[in-house]
Order: C-alpha cells, then structure tokens, then sequence
C-alpha cells in the first residue's frame, strides 16, 4: 500500500489524503457511472489535523496516503465535517490507530456517530461559529444542517483560505486528478448537476440556508474543497459552482419537457413516441426515458431543470409497471418542484397505472394540467392524434409556466 498511495500536496501544509473509488457503480440507488472519491484532507499545521475520513473500505489507502508524508501517530485532531458512512467509516479505525487528542464534530455530528460506532474516545462539540487554533494556522465550523444531513458543516481553514464543504459542491467523479480544471468541463457539468439532483434537490430550503450563511461569513475563498470530486481553485470555477447550487436550488422550469415511461407491448411506448412529436412540434425540447433502457438516477437529473414532467405506464395486474413504481419511489423522494405535468398509458380492461401516475403528479403538488391520457390496447391512428395533441398541450402549458417564473 505504502508504495502505490501517496498524499497530494496541496500547499506546503495541506495534503488531500482521500480514497478514489473507481469501480462503485451503485450508491445507495445512484448510478455513479464514473465511480467516485472519498476525499480526506491533512493539515500539516503545530497541531496536526486530518479533516473527514473515508469509506470503511478504504481506510488502508488513506492511512498509505497519510504516511507517505507523516506518521498517522503524529495527528492531533480529527475533524468529522459530516457523519455519514462514506467519510466516517473509517473513523473507528482512525481514532484507534492515531489516538488523537480530540476528535471534533457539532453536536448532532457527535450524536450520529456515536449511534453510528462504538467509538473509543468522546466527539469534542464544537459551535456554529467556534475557531479551532491549529497554531500556525486557525480554522472555523459553520453548521450547514441537511445539507447532508442534521450534522452537517463545512470547516474553513484561514491561513490557506479553503472551505471543506463534506457532501456540498462534490460529485461523483473518480480520477487521479485533483483539481476541476483539469477535468472536461463537459463531464464536471453533467455530475455535479447529477449529484445535486440525487443527494440534495429535495433540500432546496436548506441549500438556500447554507448559500445565505455562506455569503453572509464573506469568507476569502481560494479552494472550495468537497468529499467528492475534484476541488474547485479558479476564481471562475468557485463562483460557477456556488451559482450553480443557487440556481439548481431555485429550480426554475425551463423548456424541455421529460417523458418517462415503460411499456409492456409497445403500445405505451407508441404513445410516448406520439406525445413527443407533440412536445417538440408544441415549442418545447422533448426528452424520451424509457425505463427499460434509463436508469432512475439519470432521470431525476434530467428533470432537475425540466419545466415538466409526463409519466406513463401499460396498467399490469392492476397497477403500473414495477419499473414505475421504481422511478415514481425515488424521484418523489427528492421532491422535484415547478413542473407542468401529466400522465398517460396504455391499459386491457382496468387501466389504474395511467390514474395512479396521475395521483403521484398530484401529490407532489405539480401542476397536472388534464385528466389521465388512457387508450385501449394498442393506440390506432385517432389514438396517436390525441398523444400528440396531448403533447402540444403540455408544450403550451410549459411555455406558458415560464412567464411565470421569469
Ligand atoms: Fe458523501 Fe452525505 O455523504
């Protein structure tokens, strides 16, 4: 381990010392197509500092890390930024082999992992505000509640001016490089839209909360440094990033319309076909999801800045299709906002999967403009009229939403 792994330096005092996960595929329901980072960070001040952990399973490669440029022993503190498992799991480890003088985490942090591990030392409780002298450098917590989770805050260290932002500003995005403009601005773009819209779209209030405290601290920021992903380090690419979160967070509708659906026979798949000639030849920019060849986590992204939203399924056994029942469990979870909506489907004799997508709409509080769009069997050349027209209807509803929201 000790000859593959090595810390990253940073600055002269500052190392990252994470974990690159580059085979994880599925997390916790997220597709994480280009695997991901566990980032942990070493603050080589008098008093020796490792902010956040890894994965459980990952532990060895960032002890490798650490020790390729201090013995672990030698680190004073810890600083646990966020408790869930990807930063905390090797914590018990940590705290075993290093025997830090204080482990510091806020109060609902020290409450979480101590439900979390048995833990051999007591979690210092730091406050909302409270520095930390690290000697020759200081740093401060701010709380930043759910965003992650309860626990959450980001750690701002002075002398170098970088805020580690746990799960904020990340992405999942595996790579040995360790800065964002050295990526594919095309590639960074596409994850951290995908990784705002599965971990925290459905947080949006509290996004707001943390970009206001943020901006509020008015903070010199040279490096905002996630627990996932590259660190953003050009004046550009910080406010890119920081406008992006306020933007996602207001998610304002825009021109493009997601259909999502699975079919049994082809006929409800005919039907989506339909409603997105519809769409487009209505003005706005129609995206087809089936869900025999999209993956749920894909969806929610997509629909992160849509400005509406069209679900259908054949009815099976009294119901939608499982692969509805999938996407409708984990989309409704992050409660997507602002979207002209409906719902449509193919049905034998009951047809409850088209009323069923409608009710789901409903309760999410969108705006469902029309009654459910049902057709028997296999839709004729009538049938896939109405899907289009159907389709021109909700463009019209979607451009006229925009007004709105301007
Ligand atoms: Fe990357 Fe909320 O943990």
């Amino acid at each position: 381990m000790k000859d593959t792994f090595k810390a990253v330096k940073i600055f002269d005092d500052v190392y990252w010392v994470g974990a690159i996960d580059w085979d994880i595929r599925h997390f916790h329901g997220y597709l994480t197509s280009r695997g991901t980072t566990y980032n942990a960070f070493l603050i080589l001040t008098d008093k020796v500092t490792l902010i956040d952990t890894v994965k459980a399973s990952a532990s060895d490669e960032m002890f490798a890390r650490i020790a390729s440029v201090i013995d672990p022993e030698k680190i004073d503190y810890i600083v646990s930024n966020h408790a869930e498992m990807d930063h905390s799991g090797a914590l018990p480890e940590a705290i075993k082999r290093i025997q830090p003088e204080k482990v510091f985490a806020t109060k609902m942090g020290a409450k979480a992992l101590g439900q979390h591990f048995d833990l051999p030392c007591d979690i210092t409780i730091v406050g909302d505000g409270e520095t930390l002298d690290l000697g020759s450098d200081k740093i401060t917590f701010a709380e930043t509640k759910m965003c992650h989770w309860p626990d959450s805050m980001v750690t701002y260290q002075h002398g170098r001016q970088i805020l580690y932002t746990q799960d904020a500003f990340g992405m999942h995005l595996a790579g040995l490089e360790r800065y964002a403009d050295e990526y594919d601005q095309t590639i960074l773009d596409y994850e951290a839209t995908k990784y705002y819209a599965n971990i925290l779209m459905h947080l949006a209030g509290f996004i707001d909360k943390t970009l206001e405290k943020l901006t509020a601290l008015n903070l010199d920021i040279s490096m905002i440094a996630p627990d996932h992903g590259p660190i953003w380090r050009t004046p550009e690419d910080i406010a890119k990033i920081i406008g992006d979160y306020s933007r996602w967070s207001a998610q304002k509708p825009t021109d493009k319309v997601v259909v999502v659906y699975d079919s049994m026979w082809g006929s409800t798949a005919k039907m989506a076909r339909a409603i997105g000639e519809g769409l487009s030849e209505g003005g706005v920019k129609a995206k087809l999801m089936s869900m025999s060849s999209c993956h749920r986590s894909d969806v929610v992204t997509e629909i992160l800045d849509a400005g509406g939203l069209v679900v259908g399924s054949a009815t099976m056994n009294n119901n939608m299709q499982p692969a509805m029942a999938d996407v409708t469990t984990y989309a409704g979870g992050l409660k997507p906002r602002n979207l002209v909506a409906g719902a449509f489907g193919s049905y034998g004799w009951s047809g409850e999967a088209s009323k069923n997508l409608q009710a789901w709409l409903e309760g999410l509080g969108l705006n469902v403009i029309t009654d459910p769009l049902r057709v028997n069997y296999v839709p004729n050349s009538d049938d896939l009229a109405t899907c289009r027209q159907f389709g021109i209807d909700i463009a019209k509803a979607t451009l006229a939403s925009l007004q709105g929201n301007e």
